[in-house]
């Protein structure tokens, strides 16, 4: 008799812990998501070209329209801000200044870069050392961040973004390795208006949201 209730009691010490385990799953897994859905990523995208048909600009606008449900891709233009020249770092100019709080306000960058004899842009990269400045207050710091970029070469910005890349070392950025998105021979992806067409490179670009967000959301809030 004892023994039986020694058994019995035992199995019902296992089923209570295999409940309580299963609600605990089911709890973290709640919990988990309502902190997603508490936290809305913002992800702002910089292109590195001022021109008026660029189609950087074209692909930064079409991620605008493709960012993941719990986040938003805002954007900054480049245009009017000045050479960087050290003597200016400690009074910058107020561009500058709205420069670094739109990236201190995001939780991850997305850069969006053209390739210029094998390199980013001088227009990103004069806006990265800006940024940068003065020594220890920089804006970058720890920020994630994603590379995309278009060229009308056969490669969309590989070796462009690839030095990019060792950039965000030194800024002690955490950028996202994959997807890819090269775009390549831009001009048959995107249509007159500016439009991109190209399912398979909007695709790319959804896929690159989502990662950024995730990662994001891993490393935490910055
Ligand atoms: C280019 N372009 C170019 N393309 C490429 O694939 N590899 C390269 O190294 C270069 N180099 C380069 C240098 C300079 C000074 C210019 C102006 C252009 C072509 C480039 O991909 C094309 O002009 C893109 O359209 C530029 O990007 P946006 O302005 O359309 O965003």
């Amino acid at each position: 008799m004892a023994v039986t209730t020694f058994v019995s009691f035992v199995s019902f010490c296992k089923k209570f812990l295999r409940d309580s385990a299963g609600k605990l799953r089911k709890l973290r897994r709640f919990s988990s998501i309502a902190v997603q859905m508490e936290t809305p990523i913002r992800i702002l995208g910089i292109a590195g070209s001022l021109r008026r048909g660029s189609y950087n600009r074209a692909a930064l606008r079409a991620a605008t329209e493709l960012a993941p449900p719990g986040a938003t891709v805002e954007t900054f233009e480049l245009d009017g801000i000045p050479p960087f020249n050290q003597d200016e770092e400690q009074n910058p100019p107020a561009k500058v200044t709205e420069l670094k709080r739109r990236i201190r306000e995001a939780n991850a960058i997305l850069f969006v870069t053209p390739e210029y004899n094998w390199s980013v842009s001088g227009v990103l990269k004069n806006a990265i050392d800006w940024a940068s400045r003065p020594h220890g207050d920089s804006a970058w710091n720890g920020k994630p961040a994603a590379i995309m970029g278009a060229s009308t070469g056969a490669i969309g910005t590989a070796r462009a973004q690839n030095h990019l890349r060792q950039v965000l070392m030194y800024l002690n950025m955490f950028p996202i390795n994959q997807p890819e998105v090269l775009i390549s021979r831009a001009m048959d992806r995107f249509d007159q208006e500016g439009k991109l067409t190209d399912a398979p490179t909007r695709e790319h670009i959804i896929r690159l949201l989502q990662n950024l967000v995730d990662w994001a959301r891993r490393i935490g809030p910055k």
